[in-house]
């Protein structure tokens, strides 16, 4: 009811502004990185195994996909993400030596629950799940659990929830480096103490609202927009396009930027917004040839840039710049501004923010 949702006008954006809280409540108790996180016996299972397979749907694949970048970079695990619809019905070539890792807000996705049971199957009996709901069938199925405490979750479109399942992927990748020899004393205490940071850092990127608002009215006018990100923000850029089209109902959709000229390039006019991801210089020099491209076209960018960016606002592209530059953990500060985005446009066009047409917040049949 009204009394619950307090300032705020629906559950999702109630939800977006838990988010420092749903941080430091799954990180409460975190004295340091040990297996034992993850449950007993997590040590010599971690011993063991030699790659990750991820299952999942939705947004909590999309938290699977940025886990692979932080697995393979940090932990150097090799790691697979699947979407569970399609891993249970596909031949694959099952590794006994996995780690498969669910991932899933709700612990109920009937898709999910059954991909598991299809690992399990082959041969692979090493499961973990990172979820939110600690009685969940997930949880009950899985050896190994780590459970996020973003607290319960209304609206349809995941927020807290997926920077939660970051969070518990991000320990999930020390520990696994920890233990496999990747991961240094002194880089753990840095790992930590960035991940400590968390709340305050998304306190200040939660104050950029409103100049997203400003974007957003722009945005609900719009049919079509393209969502551009390289490396670990790429899949950041897939979760933006998706909780566009899931609550403005504006088609959508995510590239790495790279690709744009293999394609996506061909339809950008003046009536395509394409929103870039760019957290820093390197990839930014890179990104500001594609850009010019876009712009050519008349195409008009909108970039999230981090705090020590040189890129600057002018006719055709608009900067917003985010507090600060924030190493692994960018993923967790950069879909806020995304949530944000989608939230304000949805507001803008009228739509049913925290149900929107034909989806479901738990989908427990195939
Ligand atoms: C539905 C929800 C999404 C969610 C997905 C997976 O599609 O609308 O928000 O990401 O299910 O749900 P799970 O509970 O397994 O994370």
């Amino acid at each position: 009811g009204a009394a619950e949702l307090g300032p705020y006008r629906h559950y999702m954006q109630k939800e977006i502004f838990e988010q420092p809280r749903a941080i430091s409540d799954t990180l409460e108790g975190v004295e340091g990185i040990s297996p034992e996180l993850f449950g007993d016996g997590a040590y010599s299972v971690f011993k063991e195994v030699e790659q990750v397979l991820i299952l999942a749907c939705g947004t909590s694949y999309y938290a699977g996909s940025t886990a692979k970048y932080w697995l393979e970079s940090i932990a150097k695990i090799p790691t697979s993400v699947e979407i569970a619809s399609e891993y249970r019905y596909r031949d694959t070539v099952p590794h006994p030596k996995t780690l498969v890792v669910t991932i899933s807000q709700s612990g109920e996705t009937a898709d999910t629950l059954a991909a598991l049971k299809h690992a399990r199957s082959l041969g692979m009996p090493h499961t973990l799940t990172i979820c939110n709901v600690a009685t969940s069938a997930m949880v009950r199925e899985c050896k190994l659990a780590y459970i996020t405490r973003a607290g319960v979750e209304i609206g349809v479109a995941s927020t807290k929830a997926f920077t939660t399942q970051l969070a518990g992927l991000f320990l999930l990748t020390l520990a696994l480096g920890q233990v496999r020899g990747h991961v240094s004393e002194a880089q753990e205490a840095e790992h930590l103490k960035a991940m400590r940071h968390l709340p305050v850092a998304l306190q200040s990127v939660l104050a950029l609202e409103p100049q997203v608002i400003a974007w957003a009215e722009e945005f609900a006018r719009k049919e079509n927009a393209l969502f551009l990100g390289r490396g670990l923000h790429y899949p950041i850029a897939l979760e933006g396009a998706l909780k566009l089209k899931e609550i403005s109902y504006i088609h959508a959709e995510a590239y790495p930027a790279g690709e744009l000229k293999h394609g996506p390039l061909a339809l950008v006019t003046a009536e395509m917004p394409v929103v870039t991801v760019a957290p820093n210089d390197t990839l930014l020099e890179k990104l500001k040839s594609n850009l010019q491209e876009v712009k050519a076209r008349g195409g008009q960018l909108f970039v999230f840039a981090d705090g020590d960016t040189r890129i600057e606002s002018e006719p055709g592209i608009h900067v917003i710049r985010m507090p600060e530059h924030y190493g692994a953990l960018s993923p967790i500060l950069h879909v806020v501004p995304l949530q944000l985005l989608a939230y304000h446009t949805a507001c803008a066009r009228g739509t049913d923010v925290d149900k929107p047409r034909n989806l479901a917040k738990s989908v427990t049949v195939e």
